[in-house]
């Protein structure tokens, strides 16, 4: 009977279809997939899953905001990154999105399953939620609270920055203290469970050890979820719908489990540092209480970050891999990910830097290297690597011997995901090769006519640049093959792509006229270049209507009542030094009330001086603020259409001072 392969499942974290990817997260894909390639290339049966987590809130709110259903928004996102991962050859083997059909039935299945044997109960949920972050807080996990005048907290922000807003509703819970000392059990017996080893660290001590909550598993406010088949009012809540699909993407819970079977338990989850912990303490009791083997491996990376901390759009400093790998191709985009930033730190991601490691590692070491190596042969030799001959010399021998070195240290670096450091190893190569033409200087062997060394050389040059052709091919995928041309290899030869050193017996004939593979960059230019590209992806800021627009909210007529609105008269009309926005007016509300209010609006109302005598409405009960040094006792109320501004002006017959509502 044959001998069954040795399989390896990865995983990327499945992708909220809610905006544009970045080289950000292109980053978890790029290295999830080197890996993938890299196994393949040692003979493992490799599974290899990514995805959409195409539920919730922010979602459903997304696709309102558009005016389209929830389906067709993640239809369409789901495409759109489908077509990203084409154009950085992302050779996954399953696309999952939760909405599949097989998915959303597994789900059910599972939360059934959970909710017989007493590992979920209903109870009551109350939390701080923030839309954006699709995230409950308690109290104390926020970053700034909002209290009342009686110390009552009201509101408050996430650590994002973003608004939260208390919500309570009936929801299902998961039973998650339960499983604590089981889980902790596991971490110890499983030391490279978690890594980088200090994430474990962090979980244990702040998550696990203080106490391990049970965690609201449904929602009865969100429509765009997997309803519970037994309460159809509630939704699966993001986490249970998400991390399941690990699982269910090979079949678990459906009529054919069989690639189940086969990959379960997956060999390593890639996850950024922030879903650390739902991969290592929720997911871990999930598969528990399920009955199932738990992962062999969850690495926690670290993010790409810029000059001003994380990429965001709105900061105008998101890079996207699309503009890097149109203009400065797919390999350059592939080798900085991998290269700049240690696996399981964070690092900066600077135009500056960027244009420079492709001048200096792509251009001159290797696009160097390859051009000379193949120009020489040409020269000297007519285009022909002969066989290497017995005969060596000292340079050829520490060369030799750095080529075997770099293969052994590499393949322990690749299988501890350290990628940065493989590709750092596999440089040491090109440098050595780089070294070995001015140590042997073949135009002067070319001149005494020492036609044997030449050719020995040459050979070994060439045999260098195999090597490095293979070593670097599961994190760059067009090089090896422009190389591998370059030299008149195929990458289909058995023996030309073993990755031994004299593993291939030379006989062939290089490129008549080789183009460097990778064209040096104008540095100024390029570092602008990419500046520019950054700040267009930069959104302008949206008008108060725009903003209304997009996230419709319903109040209740309580929360109408608590705003005091009162018509006023305009008595004066001055502009605010230093300011080209404000106008400082002076209004009387009846009853001697006489207040200053500043509005933003100068540029819309050139002749000011004729709003002078007009009546207005303002909201009178806004907290007083200073602007430029001056008080703002309310708000007048304007309209706003396509950037045009106007006041509220009401006619005479309303009363100074009269109430709104
Ligand atoms: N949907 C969840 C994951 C559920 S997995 C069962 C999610 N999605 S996400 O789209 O917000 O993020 C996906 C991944 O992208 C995360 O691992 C995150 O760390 C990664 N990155 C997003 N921006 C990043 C950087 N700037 N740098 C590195 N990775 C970052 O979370």
């Amino acid at each position: 009977m044959a001998e069954e392969k040795k399989t390896f499942y990865i995983t990327t974290p499945i992708y909220y279809p809610s905006g544009k990817l970045t080289i950000g997260n292109a980053y978890t894909t790029v290295a999830a997939d080197s890996m993938a390639r890299y196994k393949r290339a040692q003979g493992y049966d490799t599974f290899f899953l990514t995805g959409t987590d195409e539920h919730g809130l922010k979602i459903e709110q997304k696709a309102e905001s558009k005016g389209i259903k929830p389906q067709e928004f993640v239809d369409e996102k789901a495409a759109s990154y489908k077509k990203l991962w084409k154009m950085l050859d992302i050779s996954y083997d399953k696309f999952i999105r939760t909405t599949d059909d097989e998915h959303v039935k597994a789900v059910q299945k599972i939360f059934e399953k959970l909710l017989k044997q007493g590992d979920i109960y209903l109870g009551e949920y109350q939390g701080w939620y923030s839309v954006e972050d699709e995230e409950y807080f308690t109290e104390s996990q926020l970053a700034e609270v909002y209290k009342d005048d009686n110390g009552k907290v009201i509101g408050g922000k996430a650590p994002s920055g973003h608004e939260v807003k208390l919500i309570k509703e009936p929801s299902y819970f998961f039973r998650m203290s339960k499983y604590a000392d089981r889980l902790l059990e596991y971490y110890n017996e499983h030391p490279e469970f978690i890594l980088p080893h200090s994430r474990e660290k962090e979980m244990v001590n702040n998550f696990i050890k203080p106490g391990l909550e049970d965690l609201s598993v449904t929602r009865t406010t969100v429509n765009w979820g997997i309803p519970v088949p037994s309460d159809p009012k509630h939704v699966v809540y993001v986490w249970i719908d998400a991390l399941s699909n690990y699982i269910t993407a090979l079949g678990y819970g459906s009529d054919d489990d069989s690639l189940f079977k086969k990959f379960w338990p997956a060999d390593v989850h890639l996850v950024g540092k922030e879903i650390v912990r739902f991969h290592t303490i929720y997911w871990p009791i999930m598969l528990m209480a399920l009955g199932l083997p738990l992962p062999k491996q969850i690495f926690g990376h670290g993010w790409v970050l810029m000059k001003n901390g994380k990429m965001s759009k709105s900061k105008g400093n998101a890079v996207y891999p699309e503009m890097i790998v149109e203009r400065y191709g797919l390999d350059a985009l592939r080798y900085y990910l991998m290269r700049a930033i240690p696996f399981g730190s964070d690092g900066n991601f600077t135009p500056e830097d960027f244009v420079e490691r492709v001048n200096f590692d792509l251009a001159n070491d290797l696009g160097n290297l390859l051009n000379r190596t193949v120009s020489m042969i040409n020269q000297y030799q007519d285009g022909i690597v002969a066989p290497v001959s017995s005969q060596e010399d000292e340079f050829a021998n520490s060369l030799r011997e750095t080529a075997q070195d770099t293969i052994k240290t590499y393949y322990t670096q690749m299988d501890e995901l350290h990628f940065s450091q493989a590709l750092d190893t596999v440089w040491k190569l090109i440098s050595r090769a780089n070294k070995y033409i001015d140590e042997t200087t073949p135009w002067v062997l070319n001149k005494e006519g020492k036609k044997e060394d030449l050719s020995r050389v040459m050979t070994n040059l060439a045999e260098s640049l195999r090597l490095v052709a293979l070593l670097i091919r599961p994190i760059m995928t067009e090089s090896p093959v422009k190389m591998f041309k370059q030299l008149g290899l195929s990458l289909d030869d058995e023996q030309a792509t073993s990755l031994q050193w004299g593993a291939y017996g030379w006989n062939s004939k290089v490129t008549a006229d080789p183009k460097p593979i990778f064209p040096r960059l104008k540095n100024d230019v390029e570092v602008k270049y990419i500046k520019e590209q950054m700040a267009k992806a930069k959104p302008k800021k949206a008008t108060r209507s725009e903003q209304k627009k997009q996230e419709p909210k319903h109040i209740t007529i309580d929360d109408f009542d608590k705003v005091e609105m009162k018509v006023g008269k305009i008595l004066e009309v001055s502009p605010v030094k230093g300011s080209k926005k404000l106008l400082a007016f002076k209004l009387d509300f009846g009853e001697d009330q006489v207040r200053q209010i500043l509005s933003g609006i100068a540029q819309f109302y050139p002749e000011y001086q004729e709003l002078v005598g007009k009546k207005v409405i303002a909201v009178t009960n806004l907290k007083p603020r200073k602007m430029l040094g001056q008080l703002s006792q309310g708000m007048l109320l304007s309209s706003e259409k396509q950037g045009k501004v106007r006041l509220a002006i009401v006619d005479d017959s309303h009363e100074v001072g009269a109430l709104l509502g």
